[in-house]
């Protein structure tokens, strides 16, 4: 493939993710010559500034993918991309989907690119980007885990409101004029709600068995112990995490903010002489993933506290998936 021939379709262009999308793709050099936008017929004929260039926001069909891409950036829901991405898939078109569609399909990566990115060569046409909370929590893991094996993990989330779309969005500028919620079950504004996704039989939310099986997915620990604990906070952007995690091996704090911050996409924020930690105001617009408040948990032996902030609609979504694009150019596929 003649480098800077690449075509990249976007799929839910005019959403939170897909315009961000957009946005990290113009911060980027990539080299793609042609992008083509969809949406649903909803979005059809609107125009979107990309590069300064106009373009018309197509309306996604059957035969979308017939006029040939190399690869597709996917960010419009479960039921779009299990209908799509495979019709995607079989015109030869790589899929990177940010829904929860394929992501515990067995033959179907799961790649945070500093984590697994060595899954991407096992691809068969879709890769799937996982959970925006998951991808910011395995970053500072997997370099854990490395050194110290990690036995067990207990994550309590604090979601952004974007982390809904722009229905989320919506519900915490409303809540605030007292507008009753659309996307929410209750008010956001004034509530933290420890409820994201749907509830199922074991009284857990999808969206923390998302975190326990993506987990263990990434991090090819299949018996790995996880809880999670995921509430949605009245905040607009960027996910914050508190990360109780124990390991097989002792460590030295001095050891692990050594490795924390020698591993790629981590920016070591630990300063509490001088109030420093990690903010939702300071990730946002960014694709690091912030790590802070690092201490023991004395309770038992070997345990770790992090608190563990990203940008999730960048690093947790459309940053990703763009960086898995662009390893799928380095590796030529
Ligand atoms: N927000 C996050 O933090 C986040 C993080 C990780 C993953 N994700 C995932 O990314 C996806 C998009 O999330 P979002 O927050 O960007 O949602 P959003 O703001 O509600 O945008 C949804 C997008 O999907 C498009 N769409 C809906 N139905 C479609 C159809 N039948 N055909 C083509 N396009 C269709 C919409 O187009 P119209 O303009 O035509 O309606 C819009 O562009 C979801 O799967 C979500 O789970 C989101």
């Amino acid at each position: 493939m003649d480098n800077n021939q690449y075509k990249l379709a976007i799929v839910g262009a005019t959403g939170l993710v897909g315009r961000t999308a957009l946005k990290v793709l113009e911060e980027k050099n990539l080299p793609i010559s042609e992008y083509v936008f969809f949406a649903s017929s909803h979005s059809s004929g609107k125009e979107l500034v990309f590069q300064n260039k106009t373009y018309i926001v197509r309306e996604l069909t059957e035969s979308s993918f017939d006029e040939g891409f190399d690869f597709a950036i996917f960010s419009a829901g479960s039921d779009t991309a299990k209908k799509y991405a495979p019709i995607a898939a079989a015109h030869g078109c790589i899929v990177v989907d940010n829904s929860s569609a394929f992501r515990m399909e067995k033959n179907v990566p799961l790649v945070v690119p500093e984590v697994n990115p060595e899954e991407i060569k096992n691809n068969h046409g879709i890769i799937a980007n996982p959970n925006c909370s998951t991808i910011q929590a395995v970053v500072p893991l997997k370099a854990l885990d490395n050194k110290y094996h990690i036995t067990r993990v207990v994550y309590s989330t604090y979601q952004a409101v974007s982390g809904a779309g722009r229905l989320g969005l919506e519900d915490l500028e409303n809540g605030a004029k007292g507008i009753p919620p659309k996307k929410f079950a209750h008010p956001i504004y004034n509530n933290c709600l420890p409820h994201i996704d749907v509830f199922l039989e074991n009284g857990y939310t999808k969206e923390e068995e998302k975190m326990i099986n993506e987990t263990r997915k990434i991090l090819k620990r299949p018996g790995l112990k996880v809880t999670a604990t995921c509430v949605r906070v009245p905040v607009t952007n960027s996910h914050s995490e508190s990360i109780n995690v124990e390991f097989e091996k002792p460590f030295e704090l001095e050891e692990i903010r050594e490795t924390l911050s020698n591993y790629p996409g981590i920016v070591l924020l630990d300063n509490v002489s001088k109030n420093e930690y990690p903010l939702a105001t300071i990730a946002s617009g960014h694709d690091e993933v912030y790590v802070g408040r690092i201490r023991r948990d004395e309770s038992v032996e070997n345990g770790l506290n992090l608190w563990v902030v990203a940008d999730n609609i960048r690093k947790g979504a459309a940053s990703n998936a763009i960086q898995i694009v662009e390893k799928l150019i380095e590796y030529d596929m």
